[in-house]
């Protein structure tokens, strides 16, 4: 049989089980509401467009002005052929945003965090993860481990007793790196950064928090987990992405001292060997993240809107996952019933995917939903009145 052949057959097989993944496509920007091809209208409760920035007019304008000043792009790495001064003004809005000295822009935060362990480690050091880190955070570890035969452990999911553990038994490293979400993306569980940042100084380890779901989310004014916490100037290295909060195009970047991310210029494999983001992209992150510093209330309406869905979900009778994030997972056992949930309700006009196995442990297949502050009162009872029926349909509610 050919590669091909081969390859068909595993996409046979994934039909079979009935975890293809379709793909729908849209015909109008993102926004509370879509056109959804072959669908009509829409309501999306699963985009990461937390504060509705993706088509907010000032954001867009950034984008369009640039194309026009800078054309499509340097047509080579920064070193090499320039970079353009929208990444710098980029990387100095995004470190005031996030409370650090510095910042460095990225194609894309997974291109940024698998950039930065193996740069900053060397044979001998030891990097420990949670165990439910974002795959980009253990495809960094594990590129780092390759290149530099570090040592590498995962924690138990927010064990600070497993996390001190493995922490002591490896006291003799001499860089130890512990690697946390901020927010974790499949739970809506944000992460304990005031007793991680403890163990790290008790332990003599740096803290690398990747920021993404919780960037323009967490914190009065949108700042993140470190806000959250109350400890903004703490966490010794942020990780974050410009394709969720800030206005949702692409782009990630890392946040820290300004040696690390001038060592990044200098080092990481990313910036020495590929482009760097589009400054169409560039100048709409920054505009993204002086909107959000000029309209605190933005990240006010999308903590209001959290708070309206989590209890609205739970008087219709549904048990989200608990917490404070506008990721309101709604757990229903097998994959199947997932799936089926999320077409139930796309029927009824509400986007919203289902995730299961292997993405969440066996048996815990969840519909995922995320409010956005571009949601209305409106929107948000359209779409449980749309779980309450979809719920009865598939048999998980009375
Ligand atoms: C926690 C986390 N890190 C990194 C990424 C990757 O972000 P990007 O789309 O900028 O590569 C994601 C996206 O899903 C994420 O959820």
């Amino acid at each position: 049989m050919s590669l091909f052949t081969e390859l068909q057959a595993e996409l046979d097989a994934l039909r079979a089980a009935g975890t293809y993944k379709h793909l729908n496509h849209l015909e109008s920007p993102q926004g509370a509401r879509v056109r959804m091809e072959g669908r009509g209208e829409v309501i999306v409760l699963s985009s990461n467009n937390y504060l509705g920035l993706a088509n907010e007019p000032a954001v867009v304008q950034a984008g369009v002005d640039a194309l026009h000043r800078y054309g499509a792009g340097t047509a080579s790495v920064r070193f090499i052929c320039g970079t353009f001064t929208v990444h710098r003004e980029l990387e100095a809005a995004l470190a005031r945003f996030v409370g650090t000295e510095a910042s460095m822009s990225y194609v894309s935060a997974w291109n940024a965090n698998e950039a930065l362990t193996a740069t900053i480690v060397r044979e001998g050091d030891f990097v420990v993860s949670d165990a439910l880190n974002h795959a980009s955070i253990i495809d960094s570890i594990r590129l780092a481990k390759a290149i530099t035969k570090c040592t590498t452990a995962v924690y138990r999911h927010a064990d600070l007793d497993d996390l001190r553990e493995k922490l002591r038994a490896n006291r003799s490293a001499p860089r130890k790196l512990i690697w946390t979400d901020g927010i974790f993306s499949m739970e809506g569980a944000i992460a304990k950064l005031p007793d991680i940042l403890q163990i790290a100084r008790e332990e003599g380890a740096i803290v690398v928090m990747d920021d993404s779901h919780a960037t323009g989310v967490l914190g009065a004014t949108g700042r993140g987990t470190a806000e959250h916490f109350g400890v903004l100037g703490e966490v010794d290295i942020i990780t974050s992405t410009l394709g969720k909060a800030l206005g949702g195009a692409a782009g990630g970047f890392i946040a820290g001292p300004a040696a690390l991310c001038d060592i990044m210029t200098q080092r990481s494999r990313p910036q020495l060997f590929s482009n760097a983001l589009p400054p169409t992209v560039a100048a709409s992150a920054l505009a993204a993240v002086q909107f959000t510093e000029a309209h605190p209330e933005r990240v006010t309406q999308l903590h209001a809107n959290t708070r309206y869905f989590r209890a609205a979900i739970e008087e219709a009778g549904f048990r989200p996952l608990a917490g404070e994030t506008p990721i309101v997972p709604i757990i229903v056992g097998e994959t199947a019933l997932a799936i089926r949930m999320s077409e139930l309700l796309l029927h009824r006009g509400v986007f919203v995917t289902g995730f299961g196995f292997p993405v969440v442990p066996q048996g815990q297949a969840r519909v995922r939903c995320q409010v956005s502050a571009a949601h209305t009162k409106d929107d948000l009872d359209a779409v449980v009145a749309a779980f309450k029926d979809a719920g009865r349909v598939a048999g998980l509610l009375g």
